[in-house]
């Protein structure tokens, strides 16, 4: 199989140099914009043909656009318009924003598509070569697509997971949560410790295991069971000394503050360990 790579930035040489070690394609094209990355693209995945003009391009069975997202839609109505993917070939994307749907123009072109988003970061594609096998991949599209392309993540030791084309979004506001909103919690934590005197150091140190211990709760018994403090045991005296202290400091980690115990009282009712009048109060002091 000869696969050619449009956009080999992060992800594009990750994948096309473990699909490569793996004796899985032959790379073909590897286009980007720039010419000098996509030789830098050439020399990661060690094959391929670097190009900067998709005038340039050659044929394959396979086309990973992996690209960023915007460019996704643009370069798969230009292959479907100049004929560079015919018909009965394969394209796919690797985005968790958008769905195969992007890829409609090379869909009408005959063209099987599909969208496999691997919930994995890609900061570092030399690191991600020795980690990737074991990463959880959301998929959707076309079967034929599908079959081809999920068999090569697979092979990379890749898990393939399958979505409704309709709810990729969702899914990938799921991916937002757990890993961007992650980080925006932590954040407020560490402002927290450090207004309290902690330096930033300590402050890390002291969260470290505190955060990788309900982390291990959460994945190994759920929320109802990992959730505890002041919500989890039904106390507004706790919660209103939270709120007014927060409120003489910053406006804006109250706000946060507000929003995320409200969310928690939902999971501390179907944890069902503090009495409905003291849920009732905190509830009440969080609508002010
Ligand atoms: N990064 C992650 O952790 C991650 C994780 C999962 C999925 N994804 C998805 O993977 C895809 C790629 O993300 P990435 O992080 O690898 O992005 P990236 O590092 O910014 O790489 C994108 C590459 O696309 C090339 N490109 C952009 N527009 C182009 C065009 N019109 N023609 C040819 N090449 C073009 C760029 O070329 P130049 O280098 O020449 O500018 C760049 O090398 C996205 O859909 C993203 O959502 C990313």
């Amino acid at each position: 199989m000869r696969l050619n790579i449009i956009g080999a930035g992060h992800v594009g040489r990750t994948l096309g140099r473990l699909f490569r070690d793996n004796g899985l394609c032959e790379i073909g094209d590897i286009l980007n914009r720039s010419q000098q990355n996509a030789e830098a693209a050439a020399a990661f995945i060690g094959g391929g043909r670097p190009i900067s003009d998709s005038g340039e391009l050659t044929s394959a069975d396979t086309w990973m656009i992996s690209a960023s997202d915007p460019a996704i839609y643009p370069l798969a109505l230009e292959l479907a318009q100049t004929g560079a993917a015919p018909p009965g070939t394969i394209a796919f994307h690797c985005s968790g924003g958008v769905s195969s749907t992007a890829l409609g123009p090379l869909s009408d072109a005959g063209i099987a598509t599909c969208a496999i988003h691997p919930a994995k970061s890609f900061a570092d594609p030399q690191a991600c070569i020795e980690t990737f096998a074991g990463t959880f991949c959301g998929a959707e599209g076309e079967d034929r697509a599908l079959d081809v392309v999920g068999n090569l993540f697979e092979r990379c030791g890749a898990t393939i997971f399958l979505l409704k084309t309709e709810d990729k979004e969702i899914y990938h506001a799921a991916t937002v949560f757990v890993c961007n909103y992650l980080t925006t919690v932590l954040d407020a934590g560490l402002k927290c410790f450090e207004q309290a005197g902690v330096d930033r150091p300590t402050a890390l140190a002291v969260m470290g295991p505190l955060v990788m211990e309900t982390v291990r709760n959460n994945m190994e018994h759920g929320p109802e069971v990992s959730l505890t403090g002041p919500i989890a045991r039904g106390d507004p005296d706790l919660v209103r000394k939270h709120i007014a202290i927060l409120a003489q400091w910053d406006g804006d980690v109250l706000a946060l503050y507000r929003e995320l115990a409200k969310a928690t009282l939902d999971i501390s009712r179907r944890k069902g360990a503090a009495n409905a009048t003291d849920l009732e109060a905190v509830r009440t002091l969080l609508e002010r």
